[in-house]
This record gives C-alpha cells, sequence and structure tokens, in this order.
C-alpha cells in the first residue's frame, strides 16, 4: 500500500453507512469498563463526562462498555459497578446518557453484555455457566505486559449451562436491546468475546458439548445466532446491531481465524449489520491487549473474516492506533473502521487529530497497561499518560493513596516475582489452592 498521511487522513475521515445509519468517519471508541456509574449500576456525571469528552473529540461512534445486560452478569460480575440494562427502571438513566453523547451529534451503541460465563465470580449461591464445564487458566505467559498475578490463577469450573438456562440468558439480552432502544442507543452490540459466556460457545477449545450446541460449526454458532435472531425480531430489521467475538484462540487445540469466520457465517444468518473483532482469551490476554499496533491485520484475522462474510458485514478492527495502518486495511478492504480503547484514554482528540493530519500531536498510549492494572483491582481506572482521564468531571471519585500503592506494587516485576514465588510455595504445600 502506498498511502499517504493525507490519504489516511481522508480515508478515515470519510463516512460509513451501519445498516439505515451513517456515522460521520471510521474511528470509533472501543467499549471500556471505565465509567464509574454510581454503585447501583446507573450512569454518574463522571461516566457522561468521559464519553462526552471523546465524543467532543470527534470519533464517529461511542461504544459504550462497562454494562450489563442481564441480572446474572450484574451478580456473578469481576469489576464493579457496572453500568444495568437488566431493569425497565434503568432505562431513564440511560437516556441521559444517550441524550449528552448526541449533543454532540455522535452515535451511540450499547455493548449488551449478556454473562461473564467462565470469567464469573460465583456469588450469593448462584454458580456460573458456560458451553461446558472448563476453567480459565491465566498463567504467567500469558499475561500482558506489566501485568502480574502471583501464582497465576485458574477460574471456578463452571457449570454446563442447560438448554433453560441458554434460553433465560437469551430473553434477558432481548429485553436489554429493548431497553437500549428505547434510552435513545442508536445501535448495540452482543458480547460474545473473550472467555465470556457466548464465546465459550464458539470455538472446540472450550465448548465439548455433544447436543445441538457443540460440534460442528454451525452448533458451536447456535447459540449466538439464535440470541441475534432473537434480538434482530425485537428491534427490527433497521436498527444496527452486531456481535463482538474472538478471531483466533492463539492456543493448541484452539480455532483460529479460519475457523471463527466459518461460526461467524453461521451466526450473521441472524441478522448480524457488524462485527468487532477482539483477540484470543484471558488464557492469552498479552494478546488481546497487545504491546504495537497492527498485529491482528499481521495475523490475517480481519482478511479471513472477510474472505468468508463479504463486504456485507461491516468489520471494526482492532489494537491499530497507527492511522496510517488502519487506512490501508480499510483502502484495502480488509475492515470499515477502526476500533480503539486505550489509544483513547491516552488522548480523547485522538481522532480529530488524525482527521486533521495532525499526528504528530498525537499524545501516544505507552501500552504500560497500568489501566489494566486499575481495573483488575477494582480502583477507578486512570492513565498515567493523561492525567485529565477519569478525572473528565470534578466529582469523579479518584484513588486513594493504598489504591494508588496498590497499583504500583502490582506493576512492579522485582516484587512481583518475589509474591509469585511466595504464592507458587504455598500452592505446593496446598495443591488445590490455585482452583479455588
Ligand atoms: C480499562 C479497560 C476496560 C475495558 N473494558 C471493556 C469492556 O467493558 N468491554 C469490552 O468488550 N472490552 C473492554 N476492554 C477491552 C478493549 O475494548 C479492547 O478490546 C482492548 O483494550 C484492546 O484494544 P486496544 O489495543 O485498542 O486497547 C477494556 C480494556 C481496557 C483497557
Ligand atoms: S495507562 Fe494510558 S498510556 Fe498506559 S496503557 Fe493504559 S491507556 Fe495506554
Amino acid at each position: 500500500m502506498t498511502t499517504t498521511l493525507n490519504n489516511a487522513a481522508a480515508v478515515l475521515g470519510s463516512p460509513l453507512k451501519i445498516n439505515g445509519l451513517e456515522i460521520k468517519n471510521r474511528i470509533i471508541l472501543g467499549p471500556m469498563s471505565v465509567l464509574r456509574p454510581t454503585p447501583d449500576g446507573r450512569p454518574s456525571a463522571q461516566s457522561i463526562a468521559f464519553l462526552q469528552r471523546r465524543a467532543q473529540g470527534g470519533v464517529g461512534l461511542v461504544i459504550v462498555g462497562g454494562s450489563v445486560a442481564t441480572t446474572q452478569a450484574w451478580d456473578e460480575s469481576p469489576f464493579t459497578p457496572l453500568i444495568r440494562f437488566d431493569k425497565d427502571e434503568f432505562v431513564g438513566d440511560l437516556k441521559r446518557l444517550t441524550d449528552a453523547v448526541h449533543v454532540y451529534g455522535t452515535p451511540v451503541f450499547a455493548q449488551l453484555f449478556p454473562s461473564f460465563g467462565r470469567m464469573g465470580v460465583p456469588r450469593n449461591g448462584k454458580w456460573i455457566s458456560a458451553a461446558s464445564p472448563k476453567s480459565v487458566n491465566m498463567g504467567v505467559a500469558g499475561l500482558p505486559d506489566n501485568i502480574y498475578i502471583p501464582g497465576g490463577r485458574i477460574t471456578p469450573l463452571p457449570h454446563e449451562a442447560t438448554v433453560e438456562d441458554i434460553k433465560a440468558l437469551e430473553a434477558g439480552v432481548v429485553a436489554a436491546a429493548r431497553r437500549a432502544k428505547a434510552a435513545g442507543f442508536d445501535g448495540a452490540e452482543i458480547a460474545a468475546h473473550m472467555s465470556y459466556f457466548y464465546s465459550s460457545f464458539l470455538s472446540p477449545l472450550a465448548n465439548q458439548r455433544t447436543d445441538q450446541y457443540g460440534g460442528s460449526a454451525q452448533n458451536r454458532a447456535r447459540a449466538l445466532r439464535d440470541v441475534v435472531a432473537a434480538v434482530r425480531a425485537e428491534v427490527g430489521a433497521d436498527y444496527p446491531l452486531g456481535i463482538r467475538m474472538s478471531v483466533n484462540d492463539h492456543l493448541p487445540g484452539g480455532q483460529g481465524p479460519d475457523g471463527f469466520a466459518e461460526v461467524a457465517a453461521h451466526i450473521v444468518k441472524g441478522g448480524v449489520d457488524f462485527i468487532s473483532l477482539s483477540e484470543a482469551n484471558y488464557d492469552n490476554m498479552r494478546v488481546n491487549v497487545p504491546s504495537r499496533s497492527g498485529t491482528m491485520l499481521e495475523f490475517g484475522e480481519p482478511q479471513a473474516f472477510r474472505k468468508v462474510l463479504g463486504p456485507g458485514v461491516k468489520l471494526f478492527l482492532s489494537s491499530t492506533p497507527d492511522p496510517q495502518q488502519a487506512a490501508d486495511a480499510i483502502v484495502d478492504g480488509h475492515v470499515d473502521a477502526n476500533m480503539l480503547a486505550r489509544q483513547m484514554l491516552a488522548d480523547p482528540d485522538y481522532a480529530v487529530k488524525v482527521l486533521e493530519g495532525r499526528v504528530a500531536d498525537i499524545n501516544w498510549c505507552d501500552h504500560a497497561n497500568s489501566c489494566m492494572r486499575r481495573l483488575i483491582l477494582n480502583v477507578p481506572v486512570a492513565c498515567h499518560k493523561n492525567p485529565e482521564m477519569g478525572r473528565e468531571h470534578p466529582d469523579a471519585e479518584r484513588a486513594s493513596l493504598g489504591q494508588a500503592l496498590a497499583v504500583w506494587a502490582a506493576g512492579n516485576k522485582p516484587l512481583m516475582t518475589i509474591a509469585d514465588k511466595l504464592a507458587r510455595a504455598k500452592q505446593k504445600k496446598q495443591p488445590s489452592a490455585a482452583s479455588q
């Protein structure tokens, strides 16, 4: 490819149609659990200020993450609090959020998050469920840069979801989609990525079922295709609806991009307008949050999806902050838009700078992941490259000194190496501790 930087601005600045909706450019704020809603799950002044700041910075579309579609997801979440779509009483508050983003003329989509599946936390006597009983093994080698979990972590073993469980969750997601539309969201995506509930069906790595939800690609697609079709029937033919799915397991015994694309071909028959491409799982989280731009394109994942799905399903690229790479991928027909997460924390004006050809002014994310450490430790997320982040509203809750120290310690390699050795020695004495 031989596009120039000006071309990159023109390509990324061109409008895109997603179903009936036209977005003004192809730079998208990806979903992130950084919104600090109220403890009971309503958007706070800070949630709204964070989103408005990115809309002001020129993105073509905002996707609201850090949310739950069902009470099950709320109850089992490893992160708190989250924005709730699981009851009608939240619609008025969600409408405040969409109205506030719409002030900037920016459309806003809801991420409908059905269940944490293999990453859920059993609470209040309720166990977690997934396609099959398979834990996630978060070993040291799979963790992103500067993230340490002393001793690693093996998640609790989920129950195999019954057909009744699957259908109950589907009904919950349909109701959440109805609320999202009533609250003024311009579209929605169903979260089916990483090691979450629907993701566990898509690949033979986590799906060992022998019923109609396991085995062939068509069967592994069934649970997600059915929920997409049910949501489509609820929201209507012209409402932008997508999914967020993993595109590659990057693990032995797992599925590569061709296998995921084959599964996607069955899912889109339920009525999918777009796919937000997401890397890998929690077993190898370092692939999901890479430390350089463009890895997804190097792995050939968007290319595999495009080949199988054609141009009708819009594809959102991930983890490619280099505007030139993203523009080239669009020109080459591999993807339709560029969705960014961490870069949007580091620089809320990234979009306007790219679109005005002011790439030299961009405050680049350093991929050192202190934001992720904060998320994992349930500390208010901040970005060390952008002091404004997390404080877009003056009333935003700040991390305490103790929390800030914990974030620092959790990213300190020598300290974490000692903690890892201690944790492993303890596990040797109590072999079952890692799986508690
Ligand atoms: C602090 C933080 C919170 C996140 N929360 C969510 C979320 O709520 N939903 C989701 O689908 N992805 C979430 N992600 C993942 C991002 O959307 C994205 O897939 C990942 O960061 C890789 O993209 P990037 O390289 O542009 O950061 C989160 C990421 C970060 C850093
Ligand atoms: S803390 Fe900021 S600079 Fe560091 S990885 Fe997160 S977004 Fe990027």
